[in-house]
């Protein structure tokens, strides 16, 4: 497939490499989007020139972000194995990102290969892949729906999403590097109170988040690449991250810095610099 690489923006020059066979026509290949930004920095090849270009823009102000994208990944990781352990069984998954290896379902379906998993996300590139992705897998299991976190209701009511997870079980809602894309005229932790206040007892709630960190300024700095992208970045602090579980318990050990969520390995003095974001897993008693 060709297509014209009109509009590029202003950092927009394109290696002019055959299109991937996800690309369609919504997409909008002139700015650099979230998605394709982490994919990049996850090692991923679903990136356009402009992506790779603000990543890299943030990359040379902030080394680290690489080692964070990865510790973020690693993150939802653990806490969707432990939840599945843990007997959770269904999992909406909310700004999916592109879904690669090590994904919620691959996850989940480890421990409970009947495990039920919705993928949400409002980008079309992201969309497109977890159709992919799902194509070959049952519909009674799976399903993609594009929407916008910010419209709560749009994806709780959604037939689809029904369609797969019973509400009067557990579920676990991931709102995974999701949230600081959210700002607080647009109600971030409303939504996530709605989102808890739908669930039956027993369900998680799962949250990662950026931070400023110790270099302070540094996030700021590195995210005016992000910033050209088709969303912004909100930083939160500790406190306000912890804000978002409001309704649900913490599990051990609360609120921590990614890395230190339950780690699987013994912390480096590299993960505990890793100081950029937050995460924790809430469980609605
Ligand atoms: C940094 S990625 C995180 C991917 C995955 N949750 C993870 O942590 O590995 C953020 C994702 O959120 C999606 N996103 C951003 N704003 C959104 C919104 N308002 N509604 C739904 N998805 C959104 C982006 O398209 C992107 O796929």
């Amino acid at each position: 497939m060709t297509q014209e690489l009109s509009g590029i923006g202003p950092l927009g020059k394109d290696s002019g490499a055959p299109l991937p066979e996800w690309d369609a026509p919504e997409i909008d290949r002139t700015k650099a989007h979230p998605a394709r930004i982490y994919d990049y920095l996850l090692g991923g090849k679903d990136n356009f020139d402009v992506d790779r270009d603000a990543a890299e823009l943030a990359l040379a102000k902030m080394p680290e972000l690489r080692a964070m994208a990865r510790a973020n990944r690693a993150f939802l990781g653990r806490a969707v194995r432990h939840l599945a352990e843990a007997g959770i069984t269904q999992f909406l998954d909310i700004g999916t990102g592109i879904p690669g290896p090590g994904n919620t379902g691959e996850i989940a379906r480890a421990v409970h290969p009947q495990a039920r998993v919705v993928y949400v996300d409002y980008d079309p590139i992201v969309s497109a892949h977890s159709r992919a992705l799902l194509s070959a897998a049952d519909p009674a299991l799976s399903a993609v729906v594009q929407a916008d976190v910010r419209e709560p209701k749009t994806i709780l009511e959604s037939g689809a999403v029904h369609s797969v997870l019973d509400f009067e079980r557990p579920i676990a809602v991931l709102l995974v590097a999701l949230l600081h894309f959210v700002s607080d005229e647009e109600d971030a932790h409303g939504l996530a109170a709605q989102f808890v206040d739908a669930l039956a007892p027993g369900s998680a709630l799962v949250v990662s988040h950026a931070s400023e960190g110790h270099e302070v300024g540094k996030f700021g700095a590195a995210r005016e690449g992000w910033n050209n992208a088709t969303s912004r970045l909100v930083l939160r602090d500790r406190a306000e991250i912890e804000a978002f579980f409001t309704g649900t318990e913490l599990l051990d050990p609360g609120v921590t810095i990614i890395p230190a969520w339950r780690p699987d390995r013994e912390l480096t003095a590299e993960d505990l610099a890793l100081d950029y974001g937050h995460a924790g897993v809430g469980i609605k008693p």
